[in-house]
């Protein structure tokens, strides 16, 4: 027995080395940490059991059977995050640049399809060259296994992908399938095509970082939500992610004990809509006066900056908030904020998440760039997603609600449970000048002043529209509330909804307009 523990512990120091120590060490000169050392900062101590430590690959080709590495380039298992069960796999780029081989393939597709039995998260710590050259189709297979899971795991389990290193080629889309997707600054990179081949086609001269890096993918694609300065931060935030979501679809996200002081007021909210409509204000300070504190945390922070999404608390429960951003282009909705609000929508709808709305729009941004990128299909996007979604849904209106945007912003006719507006509310279908301008307009030019004429319908169309009570008279605004009041009503009317039952029609499923 003696020799035979001796012959196991060998292995299993040989498994923990991965590629070699020359190579662990030409990681961390990279600034770069291992597989296992990213695992080891993720799970709660103790808490990982591996799987498929001992697998290697099977090929022969270009002399690979010469050269085996245990558990060939990626270390895979489950654990715990702050006490809760998730599965992981995270690449190892010592061994073959952490390069997907059929057995490395194999060994997600397991913990996927463990982690869809059991109903927890499976998160994804991505370092890897792509494909196993050596290996050829059969690591295509392997891609396509894997994509085929991540696509059958969507809104059955939350799927978290973490790029640490690289992902380019059809590995990209992996993580793209998968619910959020963070990045680490200088590390990391994804694209479909490096920068070889974008200079042999357009002549385009860039470099790694700028055509995927974080800040690329964060600021100007969106295919990133989280941008982090390094990877313990990145290891932060997946850990702060799981902390606001369910474990699964089936399941309600955790709730964190918070006294919950009876009709308190949040005074701070009373000042912050400036006196002139036309001036900014940052819809953030509207979030975090009414959530409890210090509980938003944002997602997609630096794309689509005229709108706001995030994970909050609200009495200890977790929300979904999505916010136009008056100090951002005005708040109004464009292609990038309604896609980029559609996903957060689905995504908690999916989970069982509620959703708050904080609405201030002054409608859809025009232009022929928007026009011929389609933003009609996508701002459809955001509508299908509100009107899709039976999660509870609550909206506060705190200034603008104009056009489509209103009716596309979470309205009651779409679905929303409870619709509140501020004092300050402007509801109506379109800004008092422009209304004016084309009601009136016989009425202006024959005018002796048509621009004096032009103010005075301007003034009668804001006294009679630009206000909230219209809007309430219908129903179509439940209560018209003091902004420090926000808090309190909120808190009450989640509760109410706490048990909403509601679901749609059996189909096989929807078409969204992709
Ligand atoms: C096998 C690979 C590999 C790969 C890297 N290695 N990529 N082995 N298959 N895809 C090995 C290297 O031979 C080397 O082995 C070690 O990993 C580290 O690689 P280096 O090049 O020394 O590291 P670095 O300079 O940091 O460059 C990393 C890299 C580069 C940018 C990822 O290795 C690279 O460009 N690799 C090829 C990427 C690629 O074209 N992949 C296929 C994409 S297509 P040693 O023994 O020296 O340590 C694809 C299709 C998927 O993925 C389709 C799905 C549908």
């Amino acid at each position: 027995m003696q020799n035979k523990t001796e012959h196991l512990n060998k292995k299993i120091a040989e498994a923990a080395l991965g590629g070699g120590q020359a190579r662990i060490d030409s990681q961390h000169k990279k600034g770069k940490l291992t597989a296992r050392e990213r695992l080891h900062l993720l799970l709660d101590e103790g808490s990982f059991e591996e799987i498929g430590m001992l697998v290697t690959h099977r090929s022969a080709e270009f002399g690979m059977d010469k050269e085996k590495y245990l558990g060939d380039g990626v270390v895979t298992g489950y654990g715990t995050v702050n006490g809760r069960p998730v599965y992981v796999f995270s690449q190892d780029f010592t061994v073959f640049g952490g390069s997907l081989s059929e057995t490395h393939a194999e060994k997600i597709c397991r913990i996927m399809d463990l982690s869809m039995k059991n109903g927890a998260p499976i998160i994804g710590l991505n370092d890897s060259g792509g494909a196993r050259i050596q290996e050829g189709v059969v690591s295509l297979g392997g891609y396509a296994d894997i994509f085929y899971r991540n696509t059958i795991a969507s809104g059955v389990v939350p799927q978290l992908s973490a790029i640490m290193g690289p992902c380019a080629g059809g590995a990209v889309y992996s993580p793209a399938i998968t619910d959020f997707v963070l990045m680490v600054e200088n590390t990391s990179y994804m694209f479909v095509t490096g920068p070889n081949v974008v200079k042999t086609v357009t002549h385009e001269e860039v470099t790694s970082e700028e055509l995927g890096g974080a800040s690329a993918h964060s600021i100007k694609s969106g295919v990133t939500h989280f941008a982090c300065a390094n990877e313990v931060e990145c290891i932060i935030n997946i850990k702060k992610l799981l902390s606001y979501i369910p474990q699964n679809c089936e399941d309600d996200a955790p709730a964190y004990a918070y006294e919950i002081k009876e009709n308190e007021k949040r005074a701070q909210l009373n000042t912050i809509i400036p006196e002139n409509p036309n001036q900014p204000y940052d819809i953030r300070e509207v979030i975090t006066g009414t959530i409890d504190e210090n509980s938003f945390f944002e997602v997609h922070k630096n794309f689509a900056e005229n709108i706001v999404v995030g994970f909050a608390r609200l009495g200890g429960r977790s929300i979904g908030i999505v916010a136009n951003q008056p100090a951002y282009l005005a708040g109004v909705l464009d292609i990038n904020s309604s896609t980029k609000a559609a996903r957060f929508v689905r995504f908690c709808d999916s989970f069982n998440i509620p959703l708050l709305v904080f609405e201030d729009v002054p409608g859809f941004l025009p232009g022929t760039d928007q026009e011929w990128n389609a933003i009609i299909t996508n701002g459809a996007k955001l509508l299908y997603a509100f009107c899709e979604a039976t999660v509870p849904r609550i909206t506060v209106i705190t200034r603008k609600a104009y056009g489509g945007a209103y009716d596309v912003m979470n309205s009651k006719h779409i679905g929303a449970d409870m619709n509140y507006a501020w004092p300050t509310a402007e509801i109506a279908v379109m800004g008092a000048k422009g209304a004016a301008e084309i009601i009136f307009k016989k009425e202006i030019l024959e005018s002796k002043n048509p621009e004096l004429k032009l103010k005075e319908k301007e003034q009668e169309y804001i006294e009679h529209f630009a206000n909230p009570y219209r809007a309430a008279e219908r129903g179509f605004i439940d209560e018209v509330i003091l902004p420090e009041d926000t808090r309190a009503k909120l808190i009450k009317a989640f509760k109410m909804l706490e048990n909403k039952a509601d679901s749609l029609p059996r189909k096989k499923h929807g078409n969204i307009p992709l």
